[in-house]
């Protein structure tokens, strides 16, 4: 690499960590410079300099949301992490039966594969007529990953996990190895593009469950430390905050209360 190019790769990797708080420890340098190389490549420019130039110091939006989405890791798959999602179903989901209105958030939710999922545990638990008091709002940083969202259908390698009778019930073939999400699992699920660096979130009621997964080890610690506070403060009392089992946030201070592995709690006063 030479200096020019150094100074560039730099530039775009402090600005992916203060942007969007996604960090690139050094050992990722060369996943990160394949993907930068991609983008560049895409826009035709001479050089990563011309890329951090475009970003930066004259920031084009199209290029700002393509590294953005190169940048990130959108891996996702329905039914991921049963152990999360048995706590979700069998002690979380029970205190929700006699409310008018459920609201869930699925905050980096990649394709939506982890609100679709959310939507099926509750129709099985609950009832299919529990969607229609249901709001499932699944949001991230890459426009292409929401529009995939939206489209509402997906390889066969993503519903992999899906128990047959649920996939029986919920999806359809939808030609060449693609399977569509019935509609009455959709109509209860809406898709926007947010940043979770853009603090304080814009929400006008809150939410009584929170998932956040998967997506957290990419901030730095400060980021982390916003995040958890920013989710907490549009969560309701007594609501819940549902992580990966990979990442522990107990390390960092913030005023979730620790209920089970992946499970925190917001206290009730
Ligand atoms: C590995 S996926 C996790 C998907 C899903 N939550 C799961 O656990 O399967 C991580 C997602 O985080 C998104 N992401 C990264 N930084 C973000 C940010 N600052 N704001 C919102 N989403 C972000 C990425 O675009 C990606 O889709």
């Amino acid at each position: 690499m030479t200096q020019r190019e150094r100074v560039a790769y730099e530039r775009i990797r402090d600005w992916l960590s203060s942007r969007c708080g996604i960090h690139y420890p050094e050992h990722k340098r060369d996943l990160l410079l394949q993907r930068l190389t991609r983008v560049q490549r895409a826009f035709t420019y001479s050089d990563l300099d011309e890329l951090a130039h475009n970003l930066v110091a004259n920031p084009v939006n199209e290029v700002e949301l393509a590294v953005i989405s190169a940048a990130s890791t959108n891996h996702t798959y329905f039914f991921r992490e049963s152990e999360i999602l048995g706590r979700f179903r069998d002690d979380i989901l029970p205190n929700l039966v006699n409310r008018d209105e459920i609201r869930i958030w699925s905050a980096a939710c990649s394709t939506g594969d982890e609100v679709f999922t959310i939507a099926m545990m509750i129709a099985e638990a609950l009832g299919e007529s529990a969607l229609k008091r249901t709001t499932i709002l699944g949001t991230d940083i890459s426009a292409p990953v929401i529009e995939r969202a939206e489209t509402g259908v997906f390889a066969e390698r993503q519903i992999q996990q899906v128990p047959a009778h649920i996939r029986q019930k919920y999806l359809t073939p939808a030609g060449l190895g693609q399977y569509a999400v019935s509609d009455r699992i959709r109509e209860c699920c809406t898709f926007r593009r947010m940043n979770l660096k853009s603090y304080p979130y814009p929400f006008k009621k809150p939410f009584q469950i929170v998932f956040c997964r998967n997506v957290l080890y990419y901030f730095d610690r400060a980021d982390q430390i916003a995040t958890l506070d920013a989710i907490h403060d549009v969560t309701e009392a007594g609501g819940w905050l549902v992580t990966s089992v990979t990442e522990s946030i107990r390390d960092l201070p913030s005023p979730w209360q620790h209920v089970a592995n992946g499970v925190y709690r917001k206290r009730t006063s």
